[in-house]
């Protein structure tokens, strides 16, 4: 086996939420390796280097890593190609959206954004490099970077490209890099394969236990991050499933998936009833394996995890329903506080957002909806609910929706409050001043789990919450 090249300098491509996280963390636990995040986006890069670390994305601990390592051995820069030419070992770590136009459009992931990366570091590389294929990607696409960089590449640049999938979360993603429960790096097992994985490895010992750090194959490596997701998002969507058996029954799904979660071959964690899974994985990564099933003439895998997708739409329009079934079968006129537009709590990112469906649904129902969320920027709000409901102006949502200054100010005059996001905060609201600023009867749907249903009832509201009967 060739010796391994020891890594120096690290370039990542695409300072998102996945790039700017761990390139981070990688610069604060290796002082010794200089690390430079690189993106187009000018906006993006200013705000990583703005000098009141007002940082592009929000995740709870992250300004302190930046603090920490920013302009020691942390550099954020739009100068991709000085970033490539300079780098032993490259993450790619740009956008993978689904595709909206042509074959597998709504299913396939849309690689325009990783080919034109591979494209730029085939193009502009004067020595050889360890491309690490980070961002989420239809199994094979290491193939196909592979191919572009041999096509292109110039005399005495060698290539080894590696999968090393993230697994953080976000909102925890911070300490989800600082205690993965594994790194996966997967390689050819060729010795120049393997050389490179060793290098990649080598960068995470610096503080993850050897035996968290898998090496497998690089299609075993690609497949496990959509399958890994495909099975968390399953378990929700098979708990939704049943929050529906409990609500129609009596049954409390809380109590059910305690139960169930005591089995130590279940286990506890995701198993948290709620209005639908959001974010920017799940729902992408599902119909990426479906679609790969479907190309792979599997059709009965495909429907198989269809579901899990279709169940969560299921699940976030059985709940819009629930309310107007709730409010005396019209919400007509209705002023509805939506707590929470983010995916999940502790983030301002709003990818397939529940809250997205809910307000769409409502608006359709011609209620006027006030929305409140801790973190998520005003102008995210609107680019959302646009694309959600393309045939209406702005002008005219905006006149039936109001963005709220807090969650006291949303509830005021409303007849309904439908939790949305688990923020802390909506927990521990004053529920009798937002009784009292209510019109009565005055409901709360909580479509999370989050409030003590019997104590609202105690104050006066009539309480909906996701996975039980009655009000
Ligand atoms: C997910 C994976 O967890 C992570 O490993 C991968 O790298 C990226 O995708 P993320 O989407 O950031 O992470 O958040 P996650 O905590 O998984 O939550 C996804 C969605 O499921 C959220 O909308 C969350 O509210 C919902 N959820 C989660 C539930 O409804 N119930 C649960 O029990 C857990
Ligand atoms: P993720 O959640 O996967 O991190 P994001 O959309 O948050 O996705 O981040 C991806 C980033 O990649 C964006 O900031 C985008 O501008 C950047 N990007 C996409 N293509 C390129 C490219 N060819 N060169 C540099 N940056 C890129």
């Amino acid at each position: 086996m060739a010796s391994p090249v020891e890594v120096k300098k690290i370039c990542c491509i695409g300072a998102g939420y996945v790039g700017g996280p761990t390139c981070a963390v990688i610069a604060l636990k290796c002082p010794h390796i200089q690390v430079t995040i690189v993106d187009l986006n000018q906006s993006r890069i200013d705000a990583w280097n703005s000098e009141d670390f007002s940082l592009p994305i929000y995740e709870p601990g992250l300004d302190d890593v930046v603090k920490a390592c920013r302009g020691r051995n942390l550099f954020f820069s739009t100068d991709v190609n000085k970033g490539i030419q300079e780098a032993d070992l490259i993450f790619v770590s740009v956008n993978t959206p689904t595709k909206k136009n042509g074959v597998g459009a709504g299913y396939a992931a849309d690689l325009n954004y990783i080919e034109l990366a591979t494209r730029q570091i085939a193009a502009v590389a004067t020595s050889s490099k360890i491309v690490v294929e980070k961002s989420t990607v239809p199994c094979r696409t290491a193939e196909s970077m592979r191919t572009i960089l041999e096509a292109n590449s110039k005399p005495n640049c060698r290539f080894d490209i590696l999968s090393n999938p993230e697994f953080l979360a976000e909102g925890t993603a911070i300490d989800d890099l600082f205690n993965p429960d594994r790194v996966l790096i997967g390689s050819l097992q060729t010795p120049e394969g393997i050389s490179a994985c060793a290098s990649l490895t080598a960068v995470y010992a610096n503080w993850v236990a050897k035996e968290r750090i898998l090496n497998v194959g690089l299609w075993s490596s690609e497949l496990t991050k959509l399958a890994a997701n495909a099975m968390l998002a399953q378990r929700i969507s098979s708990i939704n499933a049943l929050s529906a058996i409990c609500e129609a029954t009596g049954a409390n799904i809380d109590e059910v998936a305690h139960a169930v979660g005591y089995d130590s071959r279940v286990g506890p964690k995701f198993l948290k009833a709620s209005v639908g899974f959001g974010g920017s994985c799940f729902q992408k990564d599902i119909l990426n394996l479906v679609y790969l099933s479907e190309s792979l003439h599997l059709p009965e895998v495909a429907a198989y995890w269809r579901q899990v997708v279709e169940m969560n739409e299921y699940q976030k329009n059985r709940f819009s329903k629930r309310v107007v079934d709730t409010l005396f079968n019209t919400i007509t006129g209705k002023r509805i506080a939506v707590l929470g537009f983010a995916f999940k709590a502790d983030t301002g990112d709003t990818r397939e957002s529940a809250a997205i469906t809910l307000i769409k649904n409502f608006l359709n129902e011609t209620a006027y909806v006030n929305v409140y969320d801790p973190k998520v920027p005003h102008e995210q709000i609107w680019q959302d609910l646009q694309e959600a409901i393309p045939n209406k102006p702005l002008e005219t949502i905006q006149k039936q929706v109001t963005l709220s200054a807090s969650a006291m100010d949303a509830c005021l005059n409303a007849e309904a409050v439908v939790i949305a996001t688990e923020w802390k905060e909506f927990k521990e609201i004053d529920w009798q001043t937002v009784y009292d600023s209510m019109k009565k009867p005055a409901f709360v749907f909580d479509g999370r789990l989050l409030v003590d249903a019997d104590a609202l009832r105690k104050i006066g509201f009539k309480v909906t919450s996701i996975g039980r009967g009655g009000v």
